[in-house]
């Protein structure tokens, strides 16, 4: 066998096994959302951003960087951050922000639940049930900042979305708009 098969066959079968060790870890694979869906969160970001200056907006759980990169395209002027746990996909995200010189994206290989984002006035989710619920736990309380949540696909348990939009595509995926922590009207 030549070596550069051997190359090429060995780094391929540490991809696949990295993104499989973190989709265990984190129950929720790297896959992308929908081009349909991205076009509507883009479209939302720009009418839900508060009209203030520092405004930050994070997608947790940026995998390969396809919603924060056309995130950090669309609003130049706002600061955008990506949390990723799986190696691979942070670090193709991370060439194509070098790619696209996109200085307003920061792209953090770390766990969101771990990270402070009190700074973070919208959050954009593509996720599961079970992550859901615990980041409800955790962001929809009093002491908690006002903020925006759009979730792609995956409603928060137990609250109720201000607005839900369907994606026109073959799921009719919806798209969750909450407002959490302290001016929640539900609490
Ligand atoms: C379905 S993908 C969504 C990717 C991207 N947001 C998009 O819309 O194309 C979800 C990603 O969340 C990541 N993830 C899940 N839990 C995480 C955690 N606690 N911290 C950081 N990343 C996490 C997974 O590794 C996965 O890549």
């Amino acid at each position: 066998m030549p070596w550069t098969t051997l190359v090429v066959g060995s780094l391929s079968l540490l991809a696949v096994l990295s993104i499989a060790y973190s989709t265990v870890r984190t129950s929720v694979p790297p896959m992308p959302s929908s081009m349909r869906s991205r076009r509507v969160v883009l479209d939302l970001l720009a009418e839900y951003v508060p009209d203030q200056p520092n405004v930050r907006l994070a997608d947790l759980g940026s995998g390969w960087g396809g919603l924060a990169i056309p995130m950090a395209r669309r609003f130049p002027q706002y600061r955008i951050e990506g949390y990723e746990l799986s190696w691979l996909p942070w670090l193709v995200s991370r060439l194509m922000k070098a790619a696209f010189r996109l200085d307003n994206l920061t792209l953090h290989r770390r766990n969101f639940n771990r990270a402070d984002l009190d700074h973070v006035g919208i959050l954009v989710t593509y996720l599961n049930p079970n992550v859901m619920a615990q980041l409800k736990q955790r962001l929809d309380r009093p002491e908690q900042p006002r903020r925006t949540l759009i979730s792609i696909g995956f409603a928060l348990p137990g609250k109720t979305a201000e607005r839900t939009l369907r994606v026109n595509e073959l799921y009719n995926t919806p798209i969750d708009i909450y407002r959490l922590g302290r001016t929640t009207n539900d609490r």
